[in-house]
């Protein structure tokens, strides 16, 4: 590792960043500094300042920085590592990796190429196979010309067995890539058979644009009306937003984005020339999804179906405080009644979805309007209980100001006086039905702790209970639900002198709770993912959040005054990025 942390230093040495940032915008030197347009938002001053010495830039407009590597990575939309690759080529530097994170790349990049073939051999279908004509209907049915087909990547999945495992086959991969890679799936003890079939093709791509999985819509006969890409090391579903590597420039240039319902509503979005829009995959909206969304637009509209419980479920109370923990300003718009955004553009009423973006509002605004519209006002009895149920929504609102407005207006609408409703929001607050956040701060958009256990870290502690972890290579850090942090450590202090493969004796857990723990674990019988899988998931997750605090450290640091600290946050958030997460 050390070694690679020098080639990145004669990486930086070797290339001078006003140079790149002349290649793409105007640069002056200004009083012995250099000042340039900012590329990554739109000025007509410079307002973004170079530091050619430690290669660092910072914008005071939009507040982007970095170095050489952020540059490239932001400019050309690259992965850190073809940043670093691509930097190196042109300083005439030959890098030496880290044979580990390099095993990682590549068999990663071979998911990534079976996906992207599958991608191509799906839309070649499309475009001329025999048996996909109905499907074609169906694409000019939907209204969509060939510029959507070719820009959506759009495809047809034959409805046969093994016709896109046999083609993955005669292109050279292999059998364990194109499992892995959720393209095809095993039956019984040998065959593999196609994941999808007989399907209108969605790609679904990463927010660096590469293609990870899939969407696909039935078009004749039974069955659920979409199917995904099951869960695989590229395509995980709570993680992924559809659309946003399409929209992710237009979203933090309008410093708005858009999450409608699904792909068609996407589309739309894109055919009525407002490319903000991006859509869960088949899943609700949750935390990972905000937290990638706010690295664009901190404001968010909301656009469901207006009865759709939709807007209302969409986001669960407790997405609430961490939509307001991550500094969102998360807003609802109403669709016109009974239509999504891909029927009014149908119907050619695209300018409906500005309108109704713009006459987005506020989250918990629009939330109390649909409740208190709920009630009869007119009666006595019914103010009562509709300024009970709106205190209830009020008191997860984790800022007081905001509960302080929202209840003056509540008060009003229910004919109480403000005190009355304030005493019942904190009477819920107190409760804890509630569900505000408690106890420390938190600005680094963390999970609070006592959600429930994932997947990986509850796997991680059966691998460990089992034996069966590679005990060096874990951290109890790597775990944010308490308890699990908690017994990982003895469980690996316990470990520490048995052999592999030799489960941890539970009889030393002294703790009630946590024995209960372990035994609940120990007796699952849930699958249990491989080794490798969870660490991947935990590391990258952990690495993930600390990224995210350098940012927020790497932002409150004043540049001028503190050199040092910020070139340490800045090298430690590199070497991050460099591990190949
Ligand atoms: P729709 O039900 O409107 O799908 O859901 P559609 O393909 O437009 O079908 P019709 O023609 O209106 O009947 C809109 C979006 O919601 C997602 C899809 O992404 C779809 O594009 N969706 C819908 C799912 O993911 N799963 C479903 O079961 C239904
Ligand atoms: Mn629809």
């Amino acid at each position: 590792m050390a070694s690679d942390r020098d080639d990145l230093e004669r990486i930086r040495q070797a290339v001078n960043l006003v140079e790149l940032f002349e290649g793409v915008t105007t640069v002056r030197k200004v009083r012995g500094s250099f000042k340039a347009l900012c590329p990554f938002h739109s000025e007509k001053t410079p307002s973004l300042s170079i530091d050619p010495a430690r290669g660092l830039y910072h914008c005071f407009g939009c507040g982007v920085g970095g170095d050489i590597f952020t540059f490239v990575q932001e400019t050309q939309g690259l992965s850190f590592v073809e940043a670093m690759e691509m930097l190196a080529d042109r300083a005439g530097i030959v890098v030496r990796r880290d044979p580990r994170a390099a095993q990682r790349r590549e068999r990663r990049s071979r998911l990534v190429e079976a996906v992207a073939e599958a991608g191509r051999y799906y839309q070649d279908r499309l475009k001329s196979a025999p048996d996909a004509g109905h499907a074609r209907s169906y694409v000019r049915g939907r209204n969509y010309g060939v510029e959507v087909v070719d820009q959506f990547e759009l495809g047809y999945a034959p409805d046969q067995a093994e016709a896109l495992v046999s083609h993955l086959r005669g292109k050279g991969h292999k059998d364990s890539d194109i499992l892995t890679a959720g393209l095809a799936r095993r039956v019984g003890r040998g065959r593999l058979i196609d994941q999808m079939r007989g399907r209108l093709i969605f790609p679904i791509h990463n927010v660096r644009g590469e293609m990870v999985g899939f969407g696909a819509r039935l078009l004749r006969g039974e069955g659920p009306k979409y199917l995904n890409t099951p869960e695989t090391p590229l395509y995980k579903k709570s993680e992924l937003l559809y659309g946003l590597d399409k929209a992710r420039s237009a979203i933090s240039r309008e410093e708005l984005g858009v999450v409608v319902e699904g792909y068609t509503d996407v589309i739309a979005f894109h055919l009525a020339d407002l490319p903000l829009a991006v859509a869960t995959c088949g899943t609700a909206l949750g935390e990972a999804h905000f937290d990638l969304l706010r690295r664009f637009s901190s404001r968010i509209v909301l656009a469901f179906d207006a009865d759709a419980a939709g807007a209302g479920a969409a986001v669960r109370g407790d997405d609430l405080r961490i939509t307001s923990d991550l500094g969102l300003d998360l807003r609802v718009a109403m669709m016109p009644e009974g239509r999504d955004p891909a029927d009014l553009v149908f119907e050619d009423k695209g300018d409906l979805l500005r309108e109704a973006v713009d006459g987005s509002a506020p989250i918990t605004e629009f939330r109390l309007n649909r409740l208190l519209g709920q009630y009869n006002l007119g009666e006595r009895e019914a103010r009562t209980r509709a300024m009970r149920e709106a205190a209830e929504l009020i008191a997860r609102h984790p800022d007081e100001a905001a509960r302080y407005q929202h209840a003056l207006y509540v008060a009003g609408r229910t004919h109480m006086s403000i005190d009355l409703v304030q005493a019942e929001i904190r009477r819920h607050a107190a409760t804890g039905r509630g569900g505000r956040s408690q106890g420390r701060p938190r600005t680094d958009g963390r999970p609070a702790a006592s959600r429930a256990m994932d997947r990986s870290e509850r796997d991680l502690l059966r691998h460990l209970m089992a034996g069966t972890a590679e005990r060096d290579r874990i951290s109890p850090d790597l775990f944010e639900h308490d308890q699990a942090a908690v017994l990982a450590r003895w469980l690996l202090d316990e470990g520490k002198h048995l052999e592999e493969g030799v489960p941890v004796p539970l009889d030393g857990l002294k703790d009630q709770a946590m024995s209960a723990m372990a035994r609940r674990l120990a007796v699952m019988n849930t699958p249990l993912l491989p080794f490798e899988d969870v660490m991947s998931h935990l590391e990258g997750r952990a690495v993930g959040h600390r990224k995210d605090e350098l940012l927020v450290i790497l932002e409150g640091i004043d540049q001028k005054k503190d050199p040092e600290a910020y070139s340490q946050a800045l090298a430690e958030l590199i070497a991050l990025q460099e591990r190949g997460f």
